[in-house]
């Protein structure tokens, strides 16, 4: 039995390959800060910043013209508190965005509270700081979807993972009129370290007294049924897209919940993933390029159909020149 002619050459590798990547299923996150003045950085994330409200339009025409069209913002509001949030930063920036860019990019908004709150929760609090409150904050949350819809964002990405959230939304937006706007949900997110980059971005470290970390609504990496029974109850609720979070690490929940669902599997290979794959190349010991497209064959082998990565508006250079 010979298997090695079929990896003999790059020509039969590249037919052998039953594996495609395509530029065209990715969605890059970004990032636009209130009152920033320019832009900065992200600690651990080599090559990507959080923007100003003027800068985001040059980064995204850049991003366009590498082939990436897809987009996941995460608004950074400057104002935190415990209630009565201002969402009119986000709206103002899906607005700014929307009326430069139209219909040639998809713009996908983030939607969760932890951003918003002094305490880093993605949702409110009891009055006793010692649980979320998962009434208070569903109503909150799709207050703010339907705000965003209003200003023109194409889906909403609710990653508070409060019970009932996806339903209150859908709800919301068809009552208003935004039947056409689309809900991605990050069903399957695992309480994870993984997360350590972005939350440093956004000033978004769960920090209340009573309650440290985000365990009692983020779903345990011991408990992956948790996940596949989150992700058909959202399907059910009316997700259109589906998110496994972190990704590269959950590859066994990506390829439960695609062989359970019908949906389209998004699997965001979060900051800390990235980053780690970053540490290593500026170290000298893996080839950045190589590693990330690496990644990438896993997440689609085990049945992602869209991939939100760092890295996506370098995907379609990238892929292009790969050498298999
Ligand atoms: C907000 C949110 C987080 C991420 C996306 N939305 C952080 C968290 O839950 O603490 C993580 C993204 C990343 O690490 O790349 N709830």
């Amino acid at each position: 039995m010979n298997h090695r002619r079929l990896r003999a050459s790059r020509h039969v590798r590249e037919l052998a390959a039953t594996v495609k990547l395509n530029h065209r299923a990715f969605v890059q996150p970004i990032f636009v800060e209130e009152g920033l003045e320019k832009p900065r950085e992200i600690l651990g994330l080599a090559g990507v910043f959080v923007d100003t409200f003027h800068s985001i339009r040059e980064t995204i025409a850049k991003d366009l013209g590498r082939g990436v069209s897809k987009f996941l913002l995460f608004p950074i509001p400057m104002a935190k508190g415990v209630k009565d949030f201002d969402f009119s930063f986000a709206i103002s920036i899906v607005k700014e965005i929307k009326s430069a860019f139209g219909n040639d990019i998809w713009l996908a908004c983030d939607v969760c509270l932890c951003s918003y709150t002094d305490h880093g929760h993605c949702g409110v609090l009891t009055p006793t700081f010692d649980a979320v409150d998962n009434h208070r904050s569903v109503m909150e949350i799709s207050r703010y979807a339907e705000l965003l819809a209003a200003a023109g964002a194409d889906c909403i990405a609710p990653s508070d993972m409060m019970d009932g959230r996806i339903h209150a939304i859908r709800k919301g937006l068809d009552d208003s009129g935004y039947d056409a706007v689309s809900v991605m949900s990050y069903s399957a997110k695992f309480s994870s370290q993984f997360y350590g980059p972005f939350r440093d971005a956004c000033h978004s470290s769960p920090q209340a007294g009573m309650l440290k970390d985000r365990k009692t609504y983020q779903i345990s990496p011991a408990n992956p049924d948790a996940a596949v029974a989150a992700a058909i109850r959202d399907e059910r609720e009316g997700a259109d897209f589906i998110m496994v979070k972190p990704a590269a690490h959950y590859l066994d929940v990506i390829a439960a919940i695609s062989k359970e669902l019908r949906k389209p599997i998004v699997a965001y290979h979060v900051s800390g993933e990235y980053a780690a794959i970053e540490a290593l190349a500026a170290m000298g010991l893996v080839e950045r390029e190589s590693a990330h497209l690496e990644v990438w064959h896993s997440l689609v082998r085990a049945g992602s159909d869209v991939i939100i990565s760092y890295a996506a508006r370098d995907a379609k250079e990238w892929i292009e020149k790969m050498e298999l």
